[in-house]
This record gives structure tokens, C-alpha cells and sequence, in this order.
């Protein structure tokens, strides 16, 4: 930990809280009293306060608006059955945020504003950590470039925010996947790796085309020979293959290091199961289908969790999984809320408490 920061509260007069329909929370849509905003200028970090939540000014001009220099997080925080609060891993999205800060030419945020700052403003938003089963507060770190400039170039100046979303799931059903074979999401050498606002929109139209055809999501694949596949536009992408788990493997910088993908990983792994973490392609995917050896595919992300997925087109090959295939995803599903709800010991320690 370097030399702490003075981080200032503003309270707010009249909370919210009371307003909340908890039992039907959307996805996203509901924020907390307060935030955390810094800025950045003449090479440091300032200003780093906890205020009331609302809008800020900001002028047509602004960087961001036109180059896109913009990285985002996605954290959770529980509470057990006693209101105690948790948040998931949220060091290694502190180490992700700020790979990706490096690939956009941003500063980094040091820890005492992103890790310190982060618990400061749930403890003191503690009450808006909704307890429901598979609602969570949803955590959005970001930062955008905040120069006034038109010009082409990394900005001098950003700003550091964090809010916070009481959510329900992202998902509400099992998903429809199609593998995609015409976009591509990343390639060799690009910031498929990095958490870059551009990353997402660029996978609206191939997504947006995806749902016509009534799939939830697009299986991204490999821009040169759309042979291997990579992950979908929420989450990474698990294969159980037999007594495998295969999930594709980070080496080309070209999918997203998921939180939730590392500790599935370790759970698999202690669950017995071999994983396998390498290219795989989708000729393979579909032959293990047609053998009966493919019994399962899920997703992991933050929002996503573990989703089950009912089905995955190919070209006009149609893969069906039926609800009692995804049995390892409940399993993976049950044992990482466990964890998170503290319901089981913690015996990886992956939950920071909150005070
Ligand atoms: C997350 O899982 O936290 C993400 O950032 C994915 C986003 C599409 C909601």
C-alpha cells in the first residue's frame, strides 16, 4: 500500500434507500447515494472524493466522447445471512484495470484511490447490497480521458469513477450462442485483452443481428480463420468434454483474463475434473457433440455468473443442451455462491470484508 490519499465524504441529505424495490432488481438500472470521483492532471491523481451520486458537466469537446479512451470493471459485493459484506476478488480487477489503463495509453489508478476509495464507498452504501440469491451490488469502476481537444492523442487529463448498482441477474434464462464467423471482437496484437469501453461497442451490431435471429449472445472466434473460438460478448466460455473442462487459453491477447473464468478454473480443478486451458476449435466442439462427449457449455463473467447455455449454432448445426446436461455448471454455480454468501469457509480467500 503506498501513502494514503485523503479521500473526502459528501453525504448525501435524503437517502434513497427506501425507494428500492428489492425484490424485482433489473440489471444495472438502480445506483447507490454516492460515488467516487478523482481526477488526474499535471501527472497525479487529485481530488479524490465520495459524494452524493449525479450527473457531471462535461463539453462536447471532451476526448473521450470522440476517441473512445474509456476502461471499465466489474466487481460484486455480498452480504452474508448476519449483513455482513463481502467483495469478490476485487484486487484482481484492481491489476486488470490498470492492464488495460496501460494498453489505452491511460494513467494508472494507484490503489489507494481504486481499492481504498472502493471500500470507503460500500461501507458507507453497505445498506444497498441487496441479499436476494443471485442479486449482488454491482461494482463500475471506469475512467474516461476528460481533455478538451480534438485532436488525436492521448489526453493529459481523466477522470476515476466509481458506482455502484444494486442488480439482479444478467441473465434471466439459459442462453442461445451462435458462433460468429464474419466479425471479429479481437485479434492478435489488438486490446481484446484489455476492458475497453470500444470493445463493446464494437460488438453491438454482430450481436444486435445475433438476437434477431433469437441468440442471446455471439460466440466470438479467431479473425483469421474463424476456426478457434474465443469468448462471448459477457463472459468467458467453458466446454466440459468428458471429464474435461476446456476453456480457450489467454495466450493470443485476444480474450478477456475473467475473474469469474480464474476461479471456476480452481473450483473445476478441485472438484476433480481436468481443465484445459488451449486453443479449441469449433470443428472439435461439434465432432465431441456428435459423439455424445460434449455434455455441457456455460459462461462466467461478473454480471453473467455461470449461465447455462441450451444452445450453440454453427452454420446450420444445431447443439442442444438439455437442462439436466448442466450439471457442472449448477455445481460451480452453487459452490461460488456459497462462497460469496459465505455460507461455506472461505478456503481460497477471495472475499475482502467490508466494515
Ligand atoms: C462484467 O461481467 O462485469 C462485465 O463487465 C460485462 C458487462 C457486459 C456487463
Amino acid at each position: 500500500m503506498t501513502a494514503t490519499m485523503e479521500i473526502s465524504i459528501t453525504k448525501v441529505q435524503n437517502s434513497r434507500l427506501s425507494e428500492v424495490d428489492f425484490d424485482n432488481l433489473p440489471f444495472g438500472k438502480v445506483f447507490t447515494d454516492h460515488m467516487l470521483e478523482a481526477d488526474y492532471e499535471n501527472g497525479e491523481w487529485k481530488n479524490v472524493q465520495i459524494k452524493p451520486y449525479g450527473s457531471f458537466s462535461i463539453t462536447p469537446a471532451l476526448a473521450v466522447l470522440h476517441y473512445g479512451q474509456a476502461i471499465f470493471e466489474g466487481i460484486k459485493a455480498y452480504k452474508d445471512a448476519d449483513g455482513n459484506a463481502y467483495i469478490f476478488r476485487p484486487y484482481d480487477n484492481f491489476k486488470r484495470f490498470n492492464i488495460s489503463a496501460q494498453r489505452m495509453q491511460m494513467p494508472e489508478v494507484p490503489e489507494e484511490i481504486f481499492m481504498d476509495g472502493m471500500v470507503k464507498l460500500i461501507s458507507l452504501d453497505k445498506d444497498w447490497i441487496p441479499s436476494k440469491e443471485d442479486n449482488a451490488l454491482y461494482i463500475r469502476p471506469f475512467m474516461i480521458s476528460t481533455d478538451e481537444l480534438i485532436g488525436v492523442r492521448p489526453s493529459d487529463k481523466y477522470k476515476f469513477l466509481i458506482i455502484l448498482s444494486p442488480s439482479g441477474p444478467y441473465y434471466n434464462a439459459p442462453m442461445r450462442l451462435l458462433v460468429e464467423e464474419e466479425y471479429v471482437r479481437a485479434a492478435e496484437g489488438g486490446a481484446g485483452y484489455a476492458k475497453a469501453a470500444g470493445n463493446y461497442g464494437a460488438a453491438m451490431f454482430p450481436t444486435a443481428q445475433a438476437k434477431k435471429g433469437g441468440y442471446d449472445q455471439v460466440l466470438w472466434t479467431d479473425a483469421t480463420a474463424h476456426k478457434y473460438v474465443q469468448e462471448c460478448g459477457t463472459m468467458n466460455v467453458f466446454f466440459i468434454i468428458g471429464n474435461t473442462a476446456i476453456t480457450p487459453d489467454l495466450s493470443q491477447g485476444t480474450i478477456l483474463a475473467g475473474v469469474t473464468r480464474k476461479s471456476v478454473i480452481t473450483l473445476l480443478q478441485d472438484m476433480g475434473l481436468n481443465v484445459e486451458e488451449r486453443p479449441l476449435s469449433i470443428d472439435e466442439i461439434v465432432a465431441a457433440y456428435r459423439d455424445g462427449q460434449l455434455n455441457e457449455i456455460f459462461g462466467t463473467g461478473t454480471a453473467a455468473t455461470i449461465s447455462y447455455v441450451q444452445e450453440l449454432r454453427y452454420n446450420d448445426i444445431e447443439m442442444k443442451f438439455a437442462p439436466d446436461s448442466w450439471k457442472t455448471a449448477a455445481k460451480i454455480k452453487e459452490r461460488l455462491t456459497d462462497i460469496r454468501v459465505a455460507r461455506s469457509e472461505d478456503v481460497y480467500n477471495w472475499m475482502l470484508s467490508v466494515k
